[in-house]
Order: C-alpha cells, then sequence, then structure tokens
C-alpha cells in the first residue's frame, strides 16, 4: 500500500516543510476494522495502546470508530481526557504509578494494579472496588529484547506464582477483581502469544470475579518485504475456541479485550524528509544520504536496529540507482537509518534511485513508535510537525512545527548568569 502520492508529498513538504511526520486516515480506519474483527466468543473490547501514537486527531478518529483506550501513563490518560475521550473508556496500565491516580479514578477511568504495591494503594484508597489485575504470565516474547515484557526477566505486572498474595491484599481491602491483563511484548511471536493466552485464560479460575480477559498487544505488522505480520484471524481463532471451551466447562463467558500499538498505526504514517546532502568515502567507500531528519523523529533503527522503508522521489526522474547508507542529521554515528535488522551499529545500504541533495525521501512504517517515541531536541532540533491526510485526501495539519523559543521556554537563567 503506497500511503502518500508523490504529488501530495511534494504538497505537503511545501505547506508544511520537513521533516513532517504524515498519517492517511484511511489506513487508520481500515486498521481499527481489522482489529474490531478480531475473533471472539462473548463480546470484544479493542483499546488502542495510545503510547503509539498520541496525537488528538489520531485519539478521536479512532473513537469514532468505536475503539477505547489504553493508557501507560497517569499523563497519558489525561492526554486522552483532553482531547475529548470519555473516561470510561480508558483504561491505565502502568510502570509509574501516578500520585493523581485517584483524581483519574474519580473522573472515570479503570485501572490494572501492575504490582502488588499498587494494588494495595489502589485498595486503600478505594475500599470494595473492581480492579483489574496485570499478570506476568510466565512467557514472554518481544521483536527484540528491548520489547519483550513478559517471562523472568521482566519487571512488568504481578508473577503469575503470587496468586495468593493478589487474592490476600484484594480481601484484605475487599477489592473485587474484575479483569486479568496480560501483554508479552511487542512484535511477539504469535505462537508463543497464544501460549501465554492460554496460560492467562487459565490463571482466571483463581479469581472468580473476573469477567474480562484483556490479551494485551505486540501484534506485528511487517513494515518491509522481509518481514512477517501477525494475521489476527488467524492467531484470534484458537483464543476464541478456549473461550468457548471455558464457557462449556465452567459456565463463565469472558469479554475479550485486546490492545494494539503497532497493529493499528504503523503502517498507517510516513516521515516525510529531505536529503539535505550527499557525501561518500573515496571510491571504495560508503556513498552517504544525510536526510534532515533521523533519530530525533525516528529512534527505532538506532534503538532496536528496526528496518523502516525508505524511498526516494528525485526531482529528475532517473533509471540510475546507487547503494546508499542513509543517515540521520544528529552528530552520532548512531543516528543510522539503513542499519541492518537488529544490529543498530551495523551500516546497511539501500538501493535506491540516484537522487541529489534537495530531493525527497519517505520512510515508511513510521505511524507506530516515531513521533511518540523520538528523541525530542536533541541538537536542538524541533519538534517535528504532523498532517493527517483525510478521508477526500486533504492534508490537515495536526501539529506545528515547534520553535526555538518553545524548545527553551521553561529554561531558567539564575540572576547573575
Ligand atoms: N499494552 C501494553 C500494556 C503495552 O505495554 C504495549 C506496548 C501495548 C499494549 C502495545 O503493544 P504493540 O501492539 O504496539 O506492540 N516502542 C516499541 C514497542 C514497545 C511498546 C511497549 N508497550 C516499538 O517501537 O516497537
Amino acid at each position: 500500500m503506497r500511503l502518500l502520492s508523490s504529488h501530495l508529498a511534494r504538497r505537503i513538504a511545501a505547506e508544511t516543510g520537513t521533516p513532517a511526520y504524515v498519517y492517511s486516515q484511511n489506513a487508520l480506519e481500515t486498521q481499527a476494522d481489522a482489529a474490531l474483527a478480531f475473533p471472539n466468543a462473548f463480546g470484544l473490547t479493542v483499546r488502542f495502546a495510545m503510547k503509539a501514537l498520541p496525537n488528538a486527531a489520531i485519539l478521536r478518529i479512532f473513537a469514532r470508530k468505536g475503539l477505547h483506550f489504553d493508557a501507560s501513563s497517569g499523563h497519558e490518560a489525561w492526554r486522552a481526557i483532553r482531547a475529548g475521550i470519555a473516561p470510561q473508556k480508558i483504561s491505565l496500565s502502568t510502570q509509574e504509578f501516578p500520585s493523581d491516580f485517584a483524581a483519574l479514578w474519580r473522573a472515570g477511568i479503570t485501572i490494572n494494579a501492575c504490582s502488588l504495591a499498587q494494588l494495595d494503594t489502589l485498595g486503600r484508597t478505594f475500599p470494595g472496588a473492581n480492579v483489574g489485575v496485570r499478570l506476568n504470565p510466565g512467557r514472554g516474547s518481544g521483536g527484540t529484547g528491548k520489547t519483550n515484557v513478559g517471562g523472568p526477566d521482566a519487571s512488568f505486572g504481578i508473577w503469575h506464582e503470587y496468586i495468593g498474595e493478589i487474592l490476600e491484599t484484594a480481601r484484605r481491602h475487599g477489592l473485587k477483581i474484575i479483569r486479568i491483563h496480560t501483554h508479552i511484548g511487542s512484535g511477539s511471536d504469535p505462537l508463543v502469544w497464544l501460549e501465554a493466552s492460554r496460560l492467562s485464560l487459565a490463571l482466571t479460575q483463581h479469581f472468580p470475579d473476573v469477567t474480562i480477559l484483556n490479551l494485551g498487544g505486540g501484534y506485528k505488522v511487517a513494515r518491509v518485504a522481509s518481514e512477517k505480520g501477525t494475521d489476527l484471524q488467524t492467531i484470534g481463532m484458537p483464543i476464541k475456541a478456549a473461550f468457548e471451551k471455558l464457557a462449556v466447562e465452567t459456565g463463565r463467558k469472558l469479554h475479550l479485550e485486546i490492545e494494539p500499538g503497532t497493529f493499528l498505526v504503523a503502517n498507517c504514517g510516513v516521515l516525510l524528509a529531505r536529503i539535505q546532502d550527499v557525501t561518500d568515502t573515496g571510491p571504495a567507500g560508503r556513498r552517504f544520504l544525510k536526510l534532515d531528519t533521523g533519530m530525533t523523529e525516528l529512534l527505532r533503527p538506532s534503538l532496536y536496529g528496526a528496518q523502516h522503508p525508505i524511498s526516494v522521489l528525485p526531482a529528475n526522474a532517473t533509471e540510475r540507482t546507487t547503494d546508499y547508507v542513509v543517515v540521520g542529521h544528529c552528530c552520532e554515528s548512531g543516528d543510522l537509518v539503513s542499519c541492518a535488522p537488529g544490529e543498530p551499529e551495523t551500516l546497511a545500504p539501500r538501493q535506491l534511485a540516484e537522487v541529489q541533495a534537495g530531493d525527497l525521501c519517505l520512510i515508511g512504517g513510521a505511524g507506530a513508535y516515531c513521533s511518540a517515541m523520538s528523541s525530542k531536541n536533541y541538537n536542538s532540533f524541533p519538534e517535528a510537525p504532523e498532517v493527517l491526510v483525510g478521508a477526500d485526501d486533504t492534508p490537515h495539519l495536526i501539529r506545528r512545527r515547534q520553535t526555538l523559543e518553545q524548545i527553551v521556554q521553561n529554561e531558567i537563567l539564575p540572576e547573575g548568569y
């Protein structure tokens, strides 16, 4: 799927400048429909893991499609409320319990306690409440070690062998545990996800009040041709059958929740950049494309060795191609866009049409964890704007480019400095 025509790319570059993130409303809605079709036996809630792309316009597109939201910090929950999302549609699962959790709770959000201490705090503040708990089911899987959040090496959720402690904490405060939540990693192996989901389903037997099982996100998408995405129908069918089996055996009809981030947005966005220089290290060396973007807008290659498709739009159309190493604009050799898979430091040239400084470059797969997870303001580059291409192909600016004034606005010069 080509997200952006060269005509529209040129128009947005002229009107908004580069670098700029560009998202497609049609693509976002298509992904929402696919997630809403996740196989389920007794009802489904799809939560958008908003950490992937928290811009208000995106949240509102998904809310209109009927999606709910997963927030990963108190700030994120407030951000969603500020964007007009009904608090009842927001669920919080967080590593850092917000100090103002009571205000969020009173506003109407629901919470999954992600540690025994969080559960105790909730219980002391709201005795008798209905709560969820995030469990670490003992298995984890991620596209890289950095995105695996299950198993004995992960600090996320309450270890599955501490059921007794969970039940005791709940009893002490009269808490009713109505939801179990698990999320084992991003880009997870579908088979491990299935196994962890089965383990999670089995764990519900210890919690008689549980009516909802949230199986998290982590569904793979293929950003480049060599990657394989997870088919939600294929992965969901066995789980649907397991929910049905549980109902036959115990009479319990559990509601299913999933909370994808990547699946919903990754391939709905591109990063539009300009080639600002072309250099080389001699006849036996490398040819470099230097972009006006890099780890400031796209951290995933430097962090994970992530692969993003790169294409160029030469002003003078040409048949000639060259192997280019594509690099970012930060003063670090680690600001490498064309790295080898899983190897952030290994240069992996891409064969691209021959280009010159001033030509445009499109980096795909930039909807998830790009704008949301930037190394913002490094080298004092301003935060890039975001553009939403509406269903009728009209581009709408949904975030302005930051100014120098905004970059430094919170600095304070003590007297005499
Ligand atoms: N639910 C919870 C509790 C999570 O922690 C996450 C992601 C998700 C859902 C959504 O996972 P997804 O469907 O997007 O894989 N920054 C990384 C991924 C780490 C995300 C952490 N949590 C990336 O760039 O791929």
